[in-house]
């Protein structure tokens, strides 16, 4: 294999072999090809894509790389969630215990936060003592005793992604469809997976902002599935604006303790719920969408969901008791309210702006090696549409200084923005993408 080879061929629109790709992708992950060539090769990639073809093969190969769950021996149907990643989006959190409780095998694998998105790992670490770096054995263990573990990739999961995806991210070639969808699903397959579901997001917040690109990631994701017996289902919902009120770690955990409890913002509940009815049916629990829903319903009014979530911190480290009493989270000495400067109608609640002020708060992280601080953020009851008078409130800023609190109002100047003019939001869920083609809702 001559590197600088392929290199040339993808720079000058030529295809690969799907050999090549595989060649050279174990040899990356191996370290016997330099991150400069591979870099050079992922930014041809960007200008001339990958077809079917060759997004399968670098799929397979980072696959081989590592090693994968192995649950097939049991006897519940084992089905996943994964989102693009948003702003204030915490359904994970809600999810994995939600739909366990429900006789629903989930193993969770999640991520940190990238760019202006928030993630699972950093929200679930906000509780005291939660562990996230679990060995493949243990989280095998787990999910066979009580039906769920939430995990980060480790160097035994798919290591060839880890380093790519670490190398476009510094490299400004994420935004590629075949690269993503490659990246995510080889994770996902090695959850050993009988289903998956995607929440592609859409909007000003999402990774790829155009409708097109969206339902193409979620057509990529499901054909990488099939190629390995994993039904995808995909929805399209709203990232225009924060998911839910809270925006920030702990404050994200409380709030989906809020919704295993029967209570939460209304939004977050429909998406939830939305994402909940696939997971039932694709893992074959429930047969109709009412059915599904009276699932959920039931696993919450009965505390079953809460009792998944106390027995998945307890098993992964943490405070359990966070459960109950989601007082014991970590939470900012500073707090202070964020006020509607004038009468109006609020025109737009920017997600990314809010994603970026978390990090700007403290809560999460501008380099690897950042800490991130898991008290602070916003709450947001402000949405897209609503009227507001002079001096209501808006949001809640948690800091950790007087300072922060000054900041915090600063970014909400930039975030929320209130005019006169009708204002027209994305619909929270807008499509449905399966095997068979694009359902609009
Ligand atoms: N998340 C991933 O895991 N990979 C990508 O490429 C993008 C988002």
């Amino acid at each position: 294999m001559i590197v600088p080879r392929l290199i040339e061929r993808k720079r000058d629109g030529e295809r690969l072999e799907p050999s090549e790709i595989h060649e050279l992708v174990l040899a990356y992950a191996d370290g016997r090809v330099p991150d400069y060539q591979m870099a050079a090769l992922l930014m041809a990639i960007y200008f001339n894509g990958l077809d079917r073809g060759e997004m399968n093969a670098l799929m397979e190969a980072m696959l081989e790389s590592g090693r994968r769950l192995d649950l097939a021996r049991l006897p519940l149907p084992r089905i996943d969630k994964h989102s693009t990643g948003g702003v204030g989006d915490k359904t994970s959190l809600i999810l994995a215990p939600l739909i366990a409780s429900c006789g629903v095998a989930v193993p969770m694998m999640s991520g940190r936060g990238l760019g202006h998105t928030g993630g699972t790992l950093d929200k679930l670490e906000s509780i005291p003592g939660f562990r996230t770096a679990l060995s493949l054995d243990e989280a095998e263990r787990q999910v066979a005793r009580i039906g769920c573990a939430m995990l980060s990739q480790t160097d035994e999961i798919v290591p060839a992604d880890r380093k790519i995806y670490a190398l476009r991210d510094a490299t400004a070639t994420v935004e590629v469809i075949p690269l993503i969808a490659a990246s995510i699903m080889s994770k996902k397959i090695s959850e050993s997976l009988t289903g998956l579901v995607l929440d592609i997001k859409r909007g000003s917040g999402s990774l790829l902002p155009d409708l097109e690109d969206e339902l193409e990631v979620a057509r990529a994701m499901i054909d990488l599935g099939a190629s390995h017996g994993c039904p995808v289902v995909a929805l399209l919902t709203a990232m225009d604006r924060p998911l839910g009120e809270a925006c920030g770690n702990a404050l994200e955990m409380v709030e989906a303790i809020d919704v295993l409890r029967g209570a939460g913002p209304p939004d977050l509940i429909e998406v939830t719920t939305a994402l909940g009815v696939e997971m039932l049916i694709l893992g074959t629990v429930a047969t109709t969408r009412d059915g599904a829903r009276e699932m959920m319903r039931d696993a919450i009014a009965t505390g079953r969901a809460l009792t998944k979530l106390e027995e998945i911190i307890d098993a992964q480290g943490g405070d359990a008791r966070v459960a109950r009493d989601p007082a014991r989270l970590p939470r900012a000495p500073h707090q202070a309210n964020y006020e509607a400067k004038t009468d109006g109608v609020v025109q737009s609640v920017d997600p990314r702006a809010i994603g970026y002020g978390v990090i700007a708060l403290g809560g999460g992280r501008r380099n690897m090696e950042d800490t991130v601080d898991p008290s602070v953020g916003f709450v947001v009851t402000a949405k897209p549409g609503i009227r507001v008078e002079k001096g209501q409130r808006l949001a809640t800023i948690h800091a950790r200084s007087k300072e922060g609190l000054a900041l915090g109002r600063s970014i909400l100047d930039e975030a929320i923005v209130t005019g006169d003019s009708a204002v027209g939001a994305l619909p929270l869920v807008s499509h449905r993408v399966t095997a068979r083609g694009v359902e609009e809702l």
